[in-house]
């Protein structure tokens, strides 16, 4: 059955950081997304659009706005239940929360408890697809992709590998490395909606031999994405000088191993030198910003308008449990303190079109997510624009639309998550 659904709707037409907002943006005060089964057959006016599809069943969400759901490009399933751990940078951070917490993911039964939590986070706050990282058990990809499978979501993991500066049964081999990714990697990429990352978890967790075994992977898989960690902190890029004395810079730890693509993927990126950029867009490689994460714990300030303005492919994330929130709305209120804080605002468009076309240009999913547009995947949120008083409040003064989207960007939450559509089915609660 065809279904109309009404409301505002904001789609994208091009590349607003490069095309501009005008030109890029296209939204209707009373408009309609038509989906037949589980994609999008056409989005425009609600007048027209009633007009042609008389038969469809009508489901009318008045004032609310519908997009495309987020896209969460980088995210850390396994560190759901220790986001909020307090007061570590990176490498403290990690070895006092996150390893204690990843290394209980070899049990299937809290594998499978933590994947369900995860996704029912993930679609309260209006994210339909992510690409995350697991931990190096085998068992954590298995609960995170059975369970996706489950919901019929579209998105991505990968074995988080790791063979040296990692507590004891949290490590692997470049031997097993290669070989579980690749079986993991057969068994699940291209099932349903689902996609394996080939996830070297950095450079400081894998000997030169384990980042080779998996670029060689890669380069028998070409068509899997890789992802990774670059340049987050300081004092991780100097450990990485002293693990690595033989590579140029950061990335080189990767490029020397096979391991910078174009369907690679680079969290954070901060702290880049001219060579790591004009490698990283030679290639095309998607750079993932991450800005909870960055105050969080505390990792610096990540150029946007630099890194676009010189046409780097850019995603949005939250990196949870590194950042310090589930929602795609707090991730674009900090990626706009930060744009502030680096003296180039981000435009409510630019934000809006990073936390969903961009994180699915990164992703390399363009074509199926991120839009509203023919033929794309019917995976949609409703946003209410007045979820709370403060809010609401603000929305009573704004004189255009971006001014009425402005505020749920900057203080929205799940709250502001009305409905989810995914696939072309509503999300039942
Ligand atoms: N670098 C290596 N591992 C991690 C992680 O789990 N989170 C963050 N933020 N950075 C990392
Ligand atoms: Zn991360």
């Amino acid at each position: 059955m065809t279904k109309l659904l009404l409301g505002q709707t904001l789609h994208y037409t091009a590349d607003p950081f490069a095309a501009g907002v005008g030109a890029a943006t296209c939204h209707h005060r009373h408009g309609a997304v038509c989906i037949d089964k589980d994609q999008i057959t056409e989005v425009g006016p609600a007048d027209a659009m009633r007009a042609a599809y008389p038969q469809a069943e009508v489901i009318d969400y008045g004032n609310r706005l519908i997009t495309a759901g987020f896209v969460d490009a980088h995210v850390h399933f396994p560190q759901t239940a220790m986001i909020a751990s307090w007061g570590k940078r990176l490498i403290d951070w990690l070895n006092s929360y996150t390893f204690p917490e990843e290394m209980k993911f070899g049990d299937p039964a809290y594998a499978a408890l933590i994947a369900e939590r995860y996704f029912d986070l993930m679609l309260d706050h209006g994210t339909t697809s992510c690409a995350s990282f697991a931990t190096i058990h085998p068992e954590s990809v298995d609960a995170f992709f059975s369970a996706a499978q489950a919901r019929n979501l579209r998105v991505v993991t990968g074995k988080t590998c790791m063979d040296r500066n990692a507590p004891d049964g949290l490590r692997d081999s470049p031997q097993s490395a290669y070989d579980q990714s690749k079986a993991l990697a057969d068994k699940w990429h291209g099932v349903d909606r689902l996609g394996y990352a080939i996830t070297p978890r950095f450079s400081p967790t894998s000997t030169p031999a384990q980042l080779d075994a998996l670029g060689a992977l890669w380069a028998e898989r070409p068509n899997l994405l890789m992802q990774t960690h670059l340049s987050e902190q300081t004092d991780e890029i100097e450990w990485v000088k002293s693990l690595y004395p033989d590579c140029r810079d950061y990335l080189d730890t990767y490029e020397k191993f096979g391991l910078l693509g174009k369907k690679g993927l680079y969290g954070h990126a901060i702290y880049l030198q001219p060579r790591e950029k004009d490698r990283l867009r030679e290639m095309d490689a998607a750079l993932i910003h991450c800005p909870t994460s960055n105050t969080f714990i505390g990792s610096g300030i990540f150029d946007m308008s630099g890194l676009t303005a010189a046409g780097h492919r850019v995603g949005l994330a939250t990196d949870t449990g590194g950042g310090s929130s589930f929602s795609m709305l707090r991730t674009m209120a900090a990626a706009y303190e930060i744009g502030q804080l680096n003296g180039s605002p981000l435009h409510a468009a630019e934000l809006y079109w990073l936390a969903t076309q961009g994180s699915a240009r990164a992703l390399r999913l363009e074509d199926k997510i991120g839009n509203l547009a023919k033929g794309m995947e019917a995976d949609l949120i409703v946003v209410d624009l007045a979820s709370t008083p403060a809010i609401s409040q603000r929305v009573n003064r704004a004189e255009d639309f971006w001014e009425s989207l402005f505020p749920t960007i900057m203080m929205g939450d799940d709250r502001a998550i009305h409905a989810v559509w995914i696939a072309g089915k509503e999300r039942l609660r």
